[in-house]
This record gives C-alpha cells, structure tokens and sequence, in this order.
C-alpha cells in the first residue's frame, strides 16, 4: 500500500487530525513532516482527553509505528512532557521514532521568538512565540542543532557553543537583553537528550521498509497551506512548507510512494494570528459562529477569526497540492444560519479576479464576490449517509466541490469518530 498525504487545505485547524484518526486503522505507520510544537489538536479517545503538539495521531493505535520526521522543529522538553501526559493515560509509546536529523527548538528561539515579535511593533506576525520561526531560520542558516547531536553529547556542547556566542551577542548588542548560559542549556538539553535517545534514529529507512511491505504510510500534516512560507498569505505564514511538497522533504520520501492526497477544508474557514483574511464573517455573525463552535487557538487560547468558504483560496491551493479528494470538516456549525455565503472570486480594483494573490497589499484590497446560499437551519449531525443531510447542505457542498476543483469524499458532522459522512472512498 502507498503513502497517503493528509493536508490542511486553509490557515490550520481544520480538523486534519479526525481524518487522520479515521485512516489511521488502516495504516502501519503515521509520520509529522513538518512544523513545531506551534501546532495543537486536542484528541478525546477511550485513553481520555490529550492535547498533541508534536506527537502524531497514530501514537493511540497499538499497532502503529508514529515518526517525527526531519522537517519537524522539536522542542525536547514540550515532547518529553506532551509523552508523559501520553503514558499516564495507558498508552505505550516505545513505537515513537523521532528522526535524528529534526531540528530542535533551543532556549533562545524561544526567547528570540518574542523579542523579534515586540521589536514588530504594530507589524508583528502574530506568532505562537513557540520558537518554531527562528529554529528553522537557524535551520537554513546551518546553525541548527538537530536531534542527532543530543547522543554525542561532546559534540553538542562544541556545537551549541559555537552558536550560543552567536545568538548571545545579538540578544544582548540587538535586544539588550540578558545573555543565556552555556551550561544551563548544556545540562538541560543533555537530560533531555538521555530520555529520548531510545526513541532518536533514522527514520527514513523505517518508512522504506514499511512501503517496500506494501503497507499504508499516512503522512500526517500540520498547519494549513494558507500559512505555507511560500504560497501562503506572506508574511503571515509560518516557516515550515505544510502541503505536500513538504511532506516529501520533512518525512524523507518521494513523491513517487505518494498516492493520495487528501485536503481537510473546514465548512467555514478560521484563521489565529495576524493577517489578511479575504472572506472574514462580518458582525455578530462571526462571535456566533466562534463561540457555537468554540474557535479559540488549542496552542495559544487566542481567538479564532471565522470567515465564509474562499473558493479562490480553495481552487488555489487545491491545485497546487493536486489534491485526490477532499474532507469538509464541522458542516454541523453551519446548521444555525439562515444564510450561507461562498466566495466565487475577488473584486479587486474595478477588476474581478479568480486568482489568489501573491501580493499581500493586493490580497488587502479584494473584496469577496459572494455568491449566497440559503442555509437548512436543521441539525445535521446525526447524519451518517450523504442523503441523510438535507439538501441544501448537500448543495453547499457540491458548491465546496465545484470551486475547489476536487471531489468531496468525506464529510464531517461532529468530532465523534462515528459523525463521518463517507461519500465515496478515500482511498
Ligand atoms: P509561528 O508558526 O508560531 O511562527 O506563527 C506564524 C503564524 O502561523 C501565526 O499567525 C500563527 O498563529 C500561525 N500558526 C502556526 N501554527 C498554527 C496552527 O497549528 N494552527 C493555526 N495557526 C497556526
């Protein structure tokens, strides 16, 4: 069996980990190829209730084998503790892999995280200040440590340093901040280092032995494409490439075991942080939207911004994953408007445009073409079978389908496991 890409199709949070947990029970191995601990779902299982950051999905199937790929930045202590949180709740995570050649999160990505976002000003991007930016700026710069160098611990304290001079001589000549310790972070990291190094090792040849046994490989997304550093709304983006190039980088395969990539649009679009957002829900709309659904940052507790279905944003990015099919997630939250809009195209200085921007002061000046729809102002959450759903429903989401360019196969009425419309096969 092939590689299955599961891929956040607009600014994150849209429900990717329900559709992993769904493929879950037919794959042998679930791998995170990129972002930080900047990420955050909350999983509800018979283990009970656990926030993930880093971890995979996969970690609560037994018989899977979760990896945390090369192109994931990781923090050793928030996985140390996000793992114990695990274990308590009965879950065994001796099959959890991390790939010696992720970066790692330090203290002073942390710390230049939010010293970066102050000195923004007014400009600031509005990041989860998790470090996850600056270790991938450190990443390209070579100036990374990976977790490869947490089993030499000779070398990882000639290397850090080296660097830690670096980063100490701009926090205090640039922020005129306190300098940080050499051996504080030594000792800290080395501690960690000696708990995860069961589970450090190369990954890549794991995943090439579970493909070559024909077995299901689910490459598990993090983000949304939105946020990609460089196709999304730029530069309120994240640092990593969360679509499915990515995923060929930060999981270490080709693009030739991939045969399947699956989009998770959420039936209204949300978006944290800071940044242009075409199709924001105007008025009190929004605040009934965010608070029936409860859309607040599962990292950060921020608020979410709501807005109506983006078609240009959908078609763009569905093309440039070349997406299979696609997963509407929480259509239920839709089920209290009377009203429903999706936007068909961008009004933008006198001219209509179909295409989404690369220009952020152009993608500032769209104003949505909304075609409206009337809502079914029914519960469809007890719905299992696509003629469950009433047909207005169904017709939002052929309209969903007919923008995006890309079949629905899956809808999603609820976060139960059981509220999953399969409308025809995934896979
Ligand atoms: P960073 O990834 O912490 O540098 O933040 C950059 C931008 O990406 C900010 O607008 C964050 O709110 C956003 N972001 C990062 N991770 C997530 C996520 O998992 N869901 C939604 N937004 C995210």
């Amino acid at each position: 069996m092939p590689a299955i890409a599961v891929i956040g199709a607009q600014w994150g949070d849209e429900g990717k980990g329900k559709v992993v947990d769904y493929l879950a029970a037919r794959a042998k191995m679930v791998v995170r190829f990129s972002g930080g601990n900047n990420a955050g779902h909350t999983v509800i299982n018979q283990y009970g209730e656990f926030r993930l950051h880093l971890v995979p999905s996969g970690i609560f199937y037994p018989n899977l084998t979760s990896i945390i790929g090369n192109g994931v930045v990781v923090d050793p202590g928030a996985l140390l503790d996000e793992l114990e949180g695990v274990r308590q709740g009965g879950v065994d995570i001796g099959s959890l892999y991390i790939s010696d050649r992720a970066n790692l999160v330090m203290p002073y990505h942390w710390l230049l995280d939010g010293l970066e976002e102050e000195s923004r000003g007014k400009g600031s991007l509005g990041t989860t200040r998790k470090g996850v930016g600056p270790a991938y700026v450190d990443k390209a710069a070579r100036l990374g440590i990976r977790a490869g160098d947490l089993l030499d611990p000779a070398a990882f304290r000639q290397r850090l340093s080296l660097i830690l001079e670096q980063k100490n001589a701009i926090i205090s000549a640039v922020y005129h901040s306190p300098t940080m310790s050499l051996d504080e972070i030594y000792d800290e990291y080395c501690a960690h280092g000696e708990k995860l190094a069961p589970h450090i090792r190369h990954t890549e040849p794991l995943m090439a032995e579970t493909l070559s046994k024909g077995e299901m490989v689910l490459l598990e997304g993090a983000q949304g494409a939105l946020l990609d550093v460089d196709f999304g709304t730029y530069p309120y983006v994240t640092s990593s490439s969360p679509m499915v190039g990515g995923a060929c980088t930060g999981a270490g395969i080709s693009p030739r075991y991939i045969s399947g990539i699956i989009g998770v649009f959420k039936a209204y679009p949300t978006r944290v942080g800071v940044g242009p957002m075409p199709t924001l829900i105007e008025g009190e709309t929004q605040d009934m939207v965010r608070e029936h659904a409860h859309e607040y940052g599962a990292t950060t507790g921020r608020p979410r911004r709501c807005g109506w279905f983006d078609g240009v944003a959908a078609a763009y990015v569905s093309q440039l994953n070349g997406f299979s099919a696609i997963a509407v997630t929480r259509l239920d939250v839709l089920d209290v408007l009377p009203n429903i809009k999706i936007c068909r195209a961008y009004q933008c200085n006198g001219e209509r445009l179909e295409h989404f921007p690369a220009s952020l002061s152009v993608l500032e000046q769209c104003q949505p073409i909304y075609e409206e729809i009337p809502g079914w102002l029914t519960s469809t959450s007890e719905a299992r079978h696509w003629d469950d759903l009433p047909h207005q429903a169904q017709a939002y989401v052929q309209c969903v389908e007919e923008v995006a360019g890309c079949p629905v196969a899956v809808v999603s009425v609820g976060p139960r496991r059981e509220q999953t419309i399969l409308r025809s096969p995934l896979l």
